[in-house]
């Protein structure tokens, strides 16, 4: 089981909590690629439906509450589940690609959900 670390927390319980689900899926097909198990595909391509469900759910709550920032936020998501979704044409690449993976998945919250996290906390305090 992996948790992601406390300064990636925004605070915002359902996107954390989606947040840790991508983690952890992640972090599966990560472990069954460096096994070189054939069921690699299968896993990714569950990360990326609960990936793409993810960024739908948060471009909604973003307009919900009017975050300035989401048209920027919504294109952002756009970018990277391109580029999450060519992953596995590197696979034969092994690990590496995942864990890059991981790594663009993880900036994505630590740079951009957490600027909506503090909008946010602000809003709170008017
Ligand atoms: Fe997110
Ligand atoms: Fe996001």
């Amino acid at each position: 089981m992996y948790t992601i670390p406390d300064n990636w927390i925004t605070n915002v319980p359902a996107i954390d909590q989606e947040h840790e689900n991508l983690f952890q899926k992640l972090m599966t097909c990560r472990e069954i690629l460096s096994k070189g198990d054939q069921s690699f595909q299968t896993h990714y391509d569950d990360f990326l439906k609960d990936l793409l469900q993810h960024f739908e759910n948060e471009d909604a709550y973003m307009r919900k509450v009017d975050y300035p920032g989401v048209e920027v936020h919504a294109k952002h998501h756009r970018i990277l589940y391109d580029e999450l979704k060519n992953i596995p044409a590197q696979a034969d690449l092994g690990a590496k690609r995942i864990d890059h993976a991981i790594k663009v998945l993880f900036e994505d919250i630590v740079h951009d959900d957490l600027y909506f996290s503090e909008f946010l906390r602000s809003q709170k305090t008017k």
